[in-house]
């Protein structure tokens, strides 16, 4: 039995189909979405999760019509500047991850300023995927670990997983014990390829945009009932239970 993961991370997905069955325009999905994340936050906050990862742009993201990428991009400036203050009063630090140099100026600034006010948050770490793609994250590692053998810092040779681990974009955070996805689909989407090693897999049916606390909840108390063997044995049922 588990109690609660010290890392959530959310495939925030589904909004696009929660408008289209609403007749709305996709971009009211993406809308609504930013609404849902503003309560699932809370109430890791509230829970005393430390770590939530939410997944919200991928690197294969950039494949979608120029306008909904568009859109996407001025609903990340948005939430930045809009959540601000309400986030900081939580006591949330906000941490982006992925390749942010790609993104609109606007969004990237937005995003960077959100970091920064929030930099000295001592409550829940807010780690916000934003272009980011498992692949590309494990390409900048092995870049970056490249770069470093040449210059003499590291010697190949002792390169192992955890040489790897250390340059990843979500390092220095854990990995996640608990990936929940929503809108029933089950696969990663090129998330947290190598973090996701050991992580507990949860599909919620309800689309991003009607994902509340109370699915959260669900996903936790699954989550508390796996048992984790990471390779092991599994463990012998103790007496009395
Ligand atoms: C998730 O919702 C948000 C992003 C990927 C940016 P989708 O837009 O993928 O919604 P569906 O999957 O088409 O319903
Ligand atoms: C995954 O959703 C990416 C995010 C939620 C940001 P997608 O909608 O992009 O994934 P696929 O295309 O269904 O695999
Ligand atoms: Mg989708």
């Amino acid at each position: 039995m588990n109690t609660l993961p010290e890392h959530v991370a959310i495939i925030m997905d589904g909004n696009g189909r929660w408008a289209e069955e609403r007749g709305l325009d996709r971009i009211e999905g993406h809308r609504a979405g930013a609404q849902s994340l503003r309560g699932v936050i809370e109430e890791c906050g509230r829970l005393g999760i430390p770590y939530l990862t939410v997944f919200a742009f991928s690197t294969e993201n950039w494949g979608r019509p120029r306008e909904e990428v568009q859109a996407l991009m001025t609903l990340m400036a948005e939430f930045s500047r809009s959540e601000a203050d309400e986030l900081r009063a939580q006591d949330v630090r906000v941490v982006p991850i992925g390749d942010l140099d790609s993104l609109s100026e606007m969004a990237r600034e937005g995003i960077a300023a959100l970091a920064r006010f929030t930099e000295q948050g001592q409550g829940l770490t807010l780690l916000l995927a934003v272009n980011y793609g498992g692949r590309s994250d494990l390409a900048q590692a092995a870049r970056t670990i490249a770069q470093r053998a040449l210059a003499g810092e590291i010697d190949p040779d002792n390169v192992n997983d955890h040489t790897l681990q250390m340059h990843l974009y979500s390092h220095p955070y854990p990995d996640p014990d608990l990936i929940i996805r929503t809108g029933g689909e089950w696969r990663l989407s090129n998330f947290y390829l190598y973090q996701a090693a050991y992580s507990e897999f949860f599909s919620s049916d309800a689309y991003w945009p009607d994902f509340g606390p109370d699915d959260l909840r669900l996903a936790l108390d699954a989550f508390e009932k796996r048992q984790r063997r990471f390779g092991g044995r599994p463990r012998p049922a103790t007496e009395g239970g």
